[in-house]
């Protein structure tokens, strides 16, 4: 394929991203693809140290990046977040909503302020910077795009102690949809990721028990996935190849939900 056509389907140049819980994990792999492919980006986390330290990534992949710290349930921290990242980069061509918590709890044992954590992060927080990061992007006028990054488990429990998890990623899903139809006439595409198991920080802790192995039985492709995969997805829908798809929900799963 000739360079000219890969650069106009898939270049990020000139464009800003912003990457919630960008500080590791698949969050980390996205705010790299995205940098890899042009963007200047700006990583947010909970955790300072872990933005600055993928933001150092990121400048070494040659884009201008921003270190932030932000608890995207947190109102008045998504409308900082989004402020700085527009006075310091520019604007704010890309979201990418990541952050986002998996506590195990069965339903049985569920303490209601981790129910409403979840919610809080994985649901809210994504309604809370898409608002802020979508009424910047209708001010400048140049459109723009929300990945949502949300789990095969908004369609499929693979394990009992998730339940909260589930249904924040169905939620997600569904707020994934209304904000397509809301901006689309803004020019903001909006879509969703659905990842099944990737090896990251956050699994690595949860797989500790064998999780991982029996996860594995159970995926075509025969292993978990990496995050830089997840980030090569988010790319795809946040760049030109992906301009005309809106509202949708993409599986990056290695086959594990037709098993
Ligand atoms: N890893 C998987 O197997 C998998 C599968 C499907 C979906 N996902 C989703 O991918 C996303 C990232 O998961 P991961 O496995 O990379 O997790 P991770 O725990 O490795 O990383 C998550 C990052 O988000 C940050 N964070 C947590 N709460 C935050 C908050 N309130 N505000 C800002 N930052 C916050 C953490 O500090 C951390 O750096 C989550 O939304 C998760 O639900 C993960």
């Amino acid at each position: 394929m000739k360079h000219e056509v890969l650069e106009e389907l898939f270049s990020l140049r000139g464009r800003v991203a912003l990457v919630t819980g960008g500080g590791s994990g698949i969050g980390a792999g996205c705010a790299r693809r995205l940098a890899e492919l042009g963007a200047d980006v700006a990583v947010a986390d909970l955790r300072s140290s872990e933005a600055e330290r993928v933001a150092a990534i990121v400048a070494g992949a040659g884009a201008s990046p921003l270190a932030l710290q932000a608890d995207v349930s947190v109102e008045g921290d998504v409308a900082a977040m989004v402020e700085r990242t527009v006075a310091e980069l520019g604007a704010i061509d890309i979201l990418v909503n990541n952050a986002g918590i998996y506590p195990s709890h069965p339903i049985a044992e569920m303490p209601v302020d981790e129910w409403d954590r979840v919610f809080a992060v994985n649901v809210r927080g994504a309604m809370l910077c898409t608002r802020e990061a979508a009424r910047a992007m209708r001010l400048a006028g140049r459109g723009g795009t929300v990945v949502n990054v949300s789990s095969i488990e908004s369609f499929h429990p693979s394990f009992v102690g998730l339940p909260h998890y589930g249904a924040s990623k169905g939620a997600l899903n569904m707020l994934t949809k209304c904000a397509a139809l809301e901006y689309a006439p803004d020019r903001i595409t909006v879509n969703a990721v659905c990842p099944g198991g990737v090896e990251t920080e956050g699994t690595r802790q949860a797989f500790g028990d064998g999780l991982k192995e029996q996860l594995e039985q159970r995926i075509p492709l025969g292993r978990v996935g990496r995050p830089e995969e997840i980030g090569a997805v988010v790319a795809f829908l946040a760049g030109p190849a992906g301009a005309y798809i809106t509202g949708a929900t993409l599986v990056v799963d290695g086959g594990y939900l037709v098993s």
